[in-house]
């Protein structure tokens, strides 16, 4: 397969014609920030925070990097004022969904995106999609998946399918950017295994989990707090 030669950041970069501008990046050492790309699995196009800038006929435009190909002579911006307000408006909206998750505090500080600006409505999910891809495409078990739509979108675990797959895997829990994961887990196994404590499962990177309870007529979400 041929190669193809584009320049990212004024570098020249040698990619495979099949690569995106984002893995294309990548093997050169350039970063641009993600919240749904995972390599082992199909782009997804979720997050946009991969926005960069490209140059088509003297024309700046924005394109999503991790779905974008790779083409000759392509010049690609990775930070520009324009790609910096895009990512920084939408780290904003995300940290009211998820206003203590750690990627998204950390990428905040980075962009000096403020925490208040967007309405706090905690569903703690920002539907990055790596949980669901990973069990259907890796794991082929398609144990979790979406419920519902636009603003009421959630992930669920299937309980007849987690109360057999779930318990020794797992492996989707550090996938997780903001801890929802493990708090669907714990309805899912609540459910399915009601006998069972489940605390020793559900630690989070700060020593504080959610815990997020859904069904089908009513959604509530709170935190909880681990003492350690
Ligand atoms: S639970 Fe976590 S990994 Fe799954 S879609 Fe929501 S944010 Fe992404
Ligand atoms: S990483 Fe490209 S849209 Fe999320």
């Amino acid at each position: 397969m041929s190669d193809i030669v584009l320049q990212i950041d004024g570098k020249q970069v040698t990619a495979k014609k099949d690569m995106t501008v984002l893995e294309a990046a990548k093997s050169a050492g350039i970063h641009i920030p993600t919240l749904c790309y995972d390599e082992r699995m199909e782009p997804y196009g979720a997050c946009r925070l991969c926005v960069v800038e490209i140059e088509q006929r003297g024309w700046w435009r924005l394109v999503v990097s991790c779905v974008y190909p790779v083409e000759n002579n392509l010049v690609v911006k990775t930070r520009s004022e324009k790609i910096d307000r895009i990512r920084k408006t939408i780290i904003e909206l995300l940290l009211a969904h998820a206003p203590d998750a750690f990627e998204l505090v950390d990428l905040a500080k980075e962009y000096g995106a403020g925490r208040n600006r967007f309405e706090k409505e905690p569903s703690f999910c920002i539907h990055c999609g790596l949980c669901v891809r990973y069990c259907a495409e890796i794991k082929q078990k398609f144990a979790v998946g979406f419920i519902n739509r636009g603003t009421k979108r959630e992930i669920s675990f299937i309980p007849e399918i987690a109360s057999k797959e779930c318990w020794d895997c797992k492996e989707c829990f550090p996938l997780c950017p903001t801890e929802a994961l493990q708090a669907a887990f714990v309805l899912a196994r609540a459910m399915s295994f009601p006998a069972l404590d489940y605390d020793a499962n559900v630690k989070g990177k700060q020593g504080q989990i959610l815990i997020r309870l859904a069904d089908k007529k009513q959604i509530c979400s709170f935190r909880r707090q681990i003492h350690s």
